[in-house]
């Protein structure tokens, strides 16, 4: 079985260096200040097998998740990026990172920087400036569904203290796959007619998970199509999770999931949730959690359960019928044996379909006391209904009917330089016609393609109301988990059928959570407010891969002309290319 590194390991460490270091004034301040953390990355295709189905994956440095990040707040991240795919490009979006005065370095093809030419490398040099879970991803394409992802942990500062105590501490980074390669899904995505890419075949814990055997059996010894996880050193054998009696250990977890909406709970044991985003909860209890796409959350787990047994860790699917088995790994307290199956068998998740389950459980949600709170006044709405409709035979989502197509040169380069026909230059409409009824498919099933952008002047509070609808089908309307780039925002509050002036009433400006991600659940509202303080182009999207591929997302454009130092490489493309040869020839 592979161990996760016991953190308590890493703070002895840490603690025996800092010992070592008073010794030398030079060495301490290295190790107490912030420090300038350097990798090298390549990436590149490689044939692996995250469920034990062998597949092509993108993997960093031959591994396969991604490297994991562990940091201090106030730490510069630097990553020399090497490109080693034969005829793809590449970028890396750093997930819940606001990118303060780096907006070139936030990883979107097409919005922040040209995608990395094969061959070619490209340095992201930010800084990590709040403490917290966050994860890594492709943002090109749907590279994200081939497996390019990893964790990045950020922790408090050197000195600083976490508003909760823990014992140890564990990661964990789901997502979900599939059998057809990412390079088949986006060609099913865009063929005439449109063919779904349908349920993932295997939910990944640690990018492991099993397809076609059971991790019960395997365990029971019992002849039933058990795992043949004989060395323990397979590709999918499940990270076991060792704690040791009465301590508390806190979980990072993250979805880098391409579709699914996920529940994780734990046997026999309440999760406190602490953190939502790389921001303090006041924390509360619950028996399961539910993860969207783009979500992290922190847990504490106390092991105050019979030590003399082993317990299942389930992750489920949510918010679609599920045709997935559940994700497993095991809770394993010390010294009871590994092998020893747990006594009641995975805890089940609430119905696929309970939306009011979900609902409670964001309600619970709320900031730590102390928390920064909104201002109290918005000084502009924007509110962006989501549908589903046809362009021409293909299927696609739209926001306020426009399907959104991102132009070839990325829109921070060439707004700074007034490249006026690099993307359309109308902005999106601000509402959609009061008389859509968001119960029904829409009359005009019909939409259009756009890369407009919506100007936010700096420093502006800006709510956006995100509206959900019913989608092409009668009667069906789905979760979307919203997320928003190079900023954080107040989650406002959530609402049934369509928002109306009044349900302002209602919002939370006391004590509203702060989020990059947030949910809409099947034919409601959600309302959330933030400060455009943050000069960039930046992506707010739904975060399932394959709706964003069909045009769900819109451009916020943020006093783009203070933008200073953007590197040159990051607007080799299109237009901005084009410019950057002729300044060249000159
Ligand atoms: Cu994790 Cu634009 O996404
Ligand atoms: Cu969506």
């Amino acid at each position: 079985m592979d161990f996760l590194i016991d953190s308590c390991m890493i703070k002895c460490t840490r603690f025996l260096l800092l010992s070592l270091c008073f010794l030398s004034s030079f060495c301490l301040n290295s190790t107490l200040g912030a420090e300038v953390r350097h990798f090298k990355w390549e990436v590149k295709y490689m044939r692996w097998s995250p469920d034990g189905v062998e597949a092509e994956v993108i993997g960093i440095n031959g591994q396969f998740p991604g490297p994991t990040i562990q940091a201090r707040a106030g730490d510069t991240i630097h990553v020399e990026l090497t490109n080693k795919l034969h005829d793809e490009g590449v970028v890396i979006h750093w997930h819940g990172i606001r990118q303060a005065g780096t907006p070139w370095a936030d990883g979107t093809a097409s919005i922040s920087q040209c995608p990395i030419k094969p061959g070619k490398t490209f340095v992201y040099r930010f800084e990590v400036d709040k403490a917290g879970t966050y994860f890594y991803h492709g943002h090109y394409g749907m590279q994200r569904s081939a497996g390019l992802y990893g964790s990045l942990i950020v922790d408090v500062a050197e000195g600083g203290k976490e508003p909760f105590h823990y014992d140890g501490e564990f990661n964990i980074l789901l997502s979900d796959w599939w059998h057809k390669s990412s390079r088949e899904q986006e060609l099913d995505l865009s063929s005439k007619p449109t063919r779904w890419i349908g349920e993932p075949q295997t939910l990944l814990i640690n990018g492991r998970g099993q397809y076609n055997c059971s991790l019960a059996a395997h365990f029971s010894n019992s002849s039933a199509n058990h795992c043949n996880l004989s060395g323990g050193n397979e590709q999918y054998a499940p990270q076991i999770l060792h704690v040791h009696p009465n301590k508390t250990y806190r979980l990072r977890i993250a979805s880098s999931t391409s579709l699914s909406s996920l529940n994780l709970a734990i046997g026999n044991h309440k999760l406190v949730v602490v953190e939502a985003d790389g921001n303090y909860l006041q924390p509360f209890s619950v028996d399961n959690i539910d993860i969207q796409s783009g979500d992290s959350y922190s847990i504490l787990v106390t092991t105050n359960q019979d030590p003399s047994q082993n317990y299942w860790i389930s992750v489920s699917v949510r918010g679609r019928e599920p045709k997935t088995p559940q994700g497993l790994t095991v809770l394993n307290y010390h010294p009871t044996s590994i092998s020893k199956l747990p006594l009641s068998p995975p805890p089940v998740a609430p119905k696929w379909d309970d939306h009011d389950y979900s609902k409670t459980f964001l309600n619970k949600i709320l900031a730590l006391v102390g928390s920064p709170k909104p201002p109290t006044k918005s000084n502009r709405r924007i509110v962006l209904l989501n549908t589903q409709n046809f362009i021409d035979g293909y299927t696609k989502w739209s926001v306020n009917n426009i399907s959104l197509v991102l132009p070839e040169t990325p829109y921070l380069g060439s707004i700074k330089h007034g490249l006026s026909n690099a993307f359309d230059g109308k902005p999106p409409p601000e509402n959609f016609k009061q008389d859509y009824d968001v119960m029904k498919p829409a009359s005009n099933k019909n939409s259009t393609y756009g890369s407009g952008v919506y100007y936010l002047k700096l420093n502006t509070t800006v709510d956006v109301i995100l509206q959900n609808a019913n989608a092409i089908q009668e009667n069906v309307s789905e979760i979307h988990p919203w997320h928003l780039h190079g900023h954080d925002f107040w989650v406002l509050g959530y609402g049934e059928g369509k928002f109306v002036e009044k349900d302002e009433e209602k919002f939370n400006l006391k004590n509203p959570p702060l989020r990059s991600t947030a949910v809409i659940f099947p034919y409601g509202w959600t309302a959330i407010r933030f400060v455009a303080d943050n000069p960039g182009a930046w992506a707010f999207h739904c975060h399932i891969e394959p709706h964003l591929h069909m045009g769900m997302g819109v451009i916020f454009a943020e006093d783009i002309h203070r933008v200073q130092n953007i590197p040159s490489d990051a607007l080799a493309c299109g237009l901005t290319g084009k410019m950057a040869t002729n300044n060249v020839q000159t």
